[in-house]
């Protein structure tokens, strides 16, 4: 059926003054075409009386590809050993580079294809995908490569980025210049399946002027450029994303003022990561009110990885965002939307709007306040997309609202 229409009395357009509407989407051939009072005719028509829909979310910051899980880390985390000092000691990020070095690519793909199942049942109709789990050529190109053969597999459209700078491999420890020519030399010109690429810019990673290195030349070669700034540390990360025309600054839970007038100076959207600040246990946010004060486009994503942050739930990051950072529903549906689009660079989704994807989650509530009120579960009951029912569905009077 390439032609139907949704009514809901509770649609969440993001368009006009409230971003909230009664009425019907009709939606033809994957596409919105048109959102109206008025009761379209001959086309099948959907009715979500008393549900809520909005746009698909977008997750635009994850690292969905990797094998293996760090729950041995869980005592010691509980225990009050810092992050970092988990990874200095050869686990963290490095133990899940020991397991997806040696994972084959359907291991890889089988593990990551539960991942995006579990967000496709939670809203998510796009993500971003990280590498950074293989520093090696071979393992960071097979990351990427299991991203896009799940991308044409899969309903969730996937947006990959390379993030070799994501731990100093144990072999270039003594040699990290080897490795900053590695990533800018051999690495980064091979890397044709992904759109943009990432650093984590932290003492105990990489510093300043290794980042501004790296990302100058992914720029070079034409790659959008992130940054995980000012995570555990202020250093100056949201000012380096601003100088160097980032697309996004992500995580900034220690950014200062000037870095967040910096942000905004530059039009670089912030993808903020609550759900990871409440699982670091350091009880620090992002400051997001401050930053949407300052005018900064702000996302909110789960972070989804096996040490920082193990959920793929952004109705986990819902509450999280809600309850840690004071932000209004409506403010964290549109971080997940229209959002979430812009710091990926997409123009085609985001918002309920004629010609754009009918990417559109029907959620089982009365309103959007209702989502984030009522945590700890899950809200959808039917996920749309390109047009298509992917999960649920409604009943369908035909020709008839
Ligand atoms: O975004 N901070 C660096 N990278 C991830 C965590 C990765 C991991 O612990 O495996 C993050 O939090
Ligand atoms: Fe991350």
């Amino acid at each position: 059926m390439s032609a139907y229409a949704i009514q809901s009395d509770n649609i969440v357009t993001f368009e006009g003054t409230s971003g909230v509407t009664d009425g019907f989407i009709v939606v033809k051939d994957g596409l919105i075409r048109e959102i109206t009072q008025r009761k379209p005719l001959n086309i099948p028509c959907y009715t979500a009386a008393g549900m809520t829909v909005t746009p698909g979310l977008i997750d635009a910051h994850t690292h969905l590809v990797h094998a293996g899980s760090r729950e041995n880390e869980l005592a010691d985390k509980l225990s009050g050993v810092p992050y970092m000092d988990i990874l200095k000691k050869g686990g963290g990020i490095l133990s899940t580079v020991r397991a997806t070095r040696t994972a084959s690519i359907e291991e890889l793909k089988d593990k990551a294809r539960k991942s995006l199942d579990i967000m496709l049942a939670h809203g998510t109709t796009t993500v971003e995908a990280k590498s950074g789990y293989g520093l090696d050529i071979h393992t960071e190109l097979k990351q990427l490569k299991a991203a896009k053969e799940l991308n044409g597999e899969h309903p969730i459209d996937i947006i990959s980025t390379y993030m070799g700078a994501h731990a100093m491999p144990p072999e270039y420890k003594d040699n990290r210049r080897g490795y900053l020519d590695l990533m800018i030399n051999e690495v980064m010109p091979k890397v044709t399946d992904a759109a943009f690429v990432d650093v984590f810019c932290e003492d105990g990673a990489f510093y300043l002027d290794e980042t501004r290195e790296i990302l100058q030349a992914a720029k070079a070669l034409g790659f959008g450029v992130k940054l995980h700034a000012d995570e555990i540390e202020p250093m100056g990360g949201a000012e380096l994303a601003a100088e160097l025309g980032a697309v996004s600054a992500e995580h900034l839970l220690k950014t200062s003022d000037a870095g967040i007038e910096a942000l905004a100076q530059a039009g670089v959207s912030a993808v903020l990561l609550p759900a990871t600040s409440f699982y670091l246990m350091t009880g620090s946010f992002a400051r997001a009110r401050d930053m949407i004060n300052a005018g900064v486009n702000i996302a909110l994503a789960t972070d989804y990885n096996p040490g920082s942050c193990p959920t793929e739930n952004l109705q986990a990051v819902m509450t999280f965002a809600a309850f840690g950072m004071g932000l209004m529903p409506i403010e964290i549906i549109r971080a997940m939307t229209s959002g979430a689009a812009k710091a990926l660079g997409l123009t085609d989704r985001g918002a309920i709007k004629p010609g754009l994807k009918a990417d559109l989650v029907i959620f089982g509530t009365p309103n959007i306040d209702y989502i984030v009120y009522h945590f700890g579960l899950n809200h959808v009951h039917s996920v749309i997309k390109d047009g298509i029912f992917v999960k649920g569905g409604l009943h369908a009077d035909r020709y008839d609202c």
